[in-house]
């Protein structure tokens, strides 16, 4: 299903930290299938921000069983919708948000016997919060451990929820917080997540456990150091997951494609629910998303970078060559899945559709 924007009220804002709001949306009858989600997963919202069309995306907090669509957003320095966000929304406004997208998702099955390790940074923590609940939910013979990094007590999202799952699921949950200003009492938990102190933290934790997944959510140097060191004590690399937000600095997930191929004039045909945009583009130029949109196509992106998934399409006919790929997995390139944003043609004539 195509990636859709509809106006949703907002129910609630609740101030969760100093700089840290989280928002719920009301999703009518009619539109809950469209808002089906798996944890994980994110909405994009959009805001006219001083005549400035903004989008940012947000994964959600809550969980698919609690049936409610709750997004935390950290004001960031200078942050154009953060800073919207966290001193203009109020309970009653009206928002366009995108119906949930992402590859990070877990699916529960309620057989399972397994053992999920999640790490979070600061506001890293609000998919996870929806993977532990979704797990001690939906598993009741699965475990989950929760390392979770922040400076201090007072900059922790979802403290008092997260205290609560612990009485909730005894004995299912175990919650390991490492300060970087503050102390536990402890060495182990004091600093930041990075691969040194996950390295700790495996050998002080998990040491004694099959780990069935582990899933990492924060910046990218905090999500390559845990990988890494996840992998080095024995995790196979295909039960480790990431979400990065944000384009990385360097090569780190995946590299910058070749594009090297000559240069092409191509007949591009872009399908989007069921119209069809025609465009000429050669392979140096424009990406098809930016030319399928000043040609009139309502098309669905949110980061124009390569990193959040949502400009996918599937090319029906012909190829094309993207110029970074952050967020398709390799099964999905070789189905013919491409992203938009940062896709060219490089055949004569090419068909991408994004309703399939
Ligand atoms: S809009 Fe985010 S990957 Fe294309």
């Amino acid at each position: 299903m195509t990636p859709k924007f509809h106006t949703l009220k907002i129910n609630d804002v609740k101030k969760e930290t100093e700089d840290t709001v989280s928002i719920s949306f009301e999703v009518p009858k009619e539109l809950k299938d469209d808002y089906a989600f798996e944890s994980g997963q994110y909405l994009t919202l959009k805001a006219d921000i001083n005549g400035e069309d903004v989008r940012r995306s947000y994964s959600l907090c809550s969980s698919p069983f609690e049936n409610e669509w709750r997004v935390a957003v950290k004001q960031v320095e200078n942050g154009k919708f953060s800073t919207y966000a966290n001193h203009e929304l109020k309970s009653g406004m009206e928002m366009d948000v995108m119906t949930p997208s992402g590859n990070f998702k877990i699916s529960t099955e309620a057989s399972n016997i397994k053992s999920y390790v999640l790490f979070a940074a600061g506001s890293g923590i609000t998919p996870m919060l929806s993977i532990a609940k979704s797990v001690l939910n939906d598993e009741p013979n699965s475990d989950v451990t929760l390392f979770y990094g922040n400076k201090g007590f007072g900059s922790i999202i979802f403290r008092e929820e997260i205290e609560a799952l612990k009485n909730q699921y005894m004995g299912r949950i175990r919650v390991v917080h490492v300060l970087s200003r503050e102390s536990l009492g402890n060495q182990i938990q004091k600093g930041r997540i990075d691969g040194e102190k996950t390295n700790e933290l495996f050998d002080a934790f998990l040491r004694n456990i099959t780990i069935d997944g582990v899933y990492i959510c924060g910046p990218e140097s905090m999500i390559m150091g845990v990988k890494d060191s996840m992998i080095s004590k024995g995790v196979d690399s295909s039960k480790v997951h990431y979400e990065l937000f944000t384009a990385p600095s360097s090569g780190s997930k995946k590299i910058k494609l070749p594009t090297n191929s000559p240069k092409v004039e191509s007949n591009v045909t872009v399908i989007v629910d069921g119209d069809e945009i025609e465009l000429n583009l050669d392979s140096t130029g424009e990406n098809i998303l930016d030319a399928a949109q000043k040609a009139g196509g309502d098309l669905p992106f949110a980061c124009k970078g390569g990193v959040c998934c949502t400009c996918k399409a599937k090319i029906l006919e012909g190829s094309a060559n993207m110029d970074v790929n952050y967020a398709l997995e390799t099964d999905e390139v070789e189905a013919g899945y491409i992203l938009t944003c940062q896709a060219h043609p490089t055949s004569d004539k090419l068909v991408v559709s994004f309703d399939d």
